[in-house]
């Protein structure tokens, strides 16, 4: 998987995402990160970007043309047309699946937008999917997209060690993860719960399964309605 952020702020893209797993996936070579600077692009000598808004307003708009130009040069450099995504609250909400999906991509292109947004016409020229990270502004599209790209790259086979461990956890057949314990045994007088202690592996599962609808019912009941529950788990849940 190769990223291409498109950015105002390359370094916040390459320092968030330089560490921890995704900083080694990187470093194995299984993903590769690039931060264009839209700047670069600017056309001018000052490298100014953005400009007032036609029809009056506060803020600025960042203009068409050094987008365009960025995006264009990207998509020379690759045999293929890239889905180009922009970060905005105006987009679908992300979710899983949507992680699931766009980790089946070859090349991602994330364009980061400030100020008061991007032309218009240039997100029509180039943009393929409009993504929200949720129902909150954000002061750019910077963190959003290290937000879809950790999510992203874990669905990326050999980005996780555990081979199991990105579709084990929380959301999978839309539920959220069950509890889980370490050593001590016993922590303040609280004990962990005794089957994780028995050793029966079925039992295990069971239990685990269990604490997980339970959890969600209780969270976040709003992800039941596409959940993946058995006919008895079912009548578990309206019981
Ligand atoms: N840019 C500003 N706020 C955002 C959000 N919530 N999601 C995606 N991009 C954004």
């Amino acid at each position: 998987m190769n990223y291409h952020v498109l950015t105002l702020f390359p370094e916040m893209i390459l320092q968030g995402l330089n560490t921890s797993i995704i900083g080694r996936a990187i470093e194995k070579g299984i993903l590769s990160l690039e931060a264009v600077n839209i700047r670069d692009y600017a056309g001018n000598r000052y490298g100014k970007v953005d400009d007032y808004p036609y029809g009056g307003g506060a803020g600025m708009v960042m203009q068409a043309e050094p987008v365009y130009a960025a995006v264009k040069d990207l998509e020379e450099r690759m045999s293929h047309k890239p889905r180009v995504i922009y970060l905005t609250p105006q987009g679908r909400v992300f979710r899983q699946e949507m992680a699931v999906d766009f980790a089946k991509e070859e090349d991602l292109v994330f364009l980061c937008g400030h100020y008061e947004g991007i032309d218009e016409r240039v997100l029509e020229e180039v943009v393929t999917d409009y993504v929200s990270i949720g129902d909150y502004v954000l002061t750019g599209g910077e963190l959003p997209a290290m937000v879809m790209i950790d999510a992203i790259s874990r669905m990326v086979p050999g980005v996780l060690s555990n081979g199991e461990s990105g579709t084990i956890e929380s959301f999978h057949d839309n539920l959220l993860e069950y509890p889980q314990y370490s050593r001590p045994e016993v922590w303040r007088d609280k004990a962990v719960p005794p089957v994780l202690l028995s050793g029966h592996h079925a039992n295990v599962e069971k239990w685990r399964r269990e604490e997980s609808i339970k959890r969600t019912l209780e969270r976040r009941p709003d992800l039941l309605e596409d959940a993946n529950l058995t006919e008895k788990e079912k009548k578990f849940l309206t019981s």
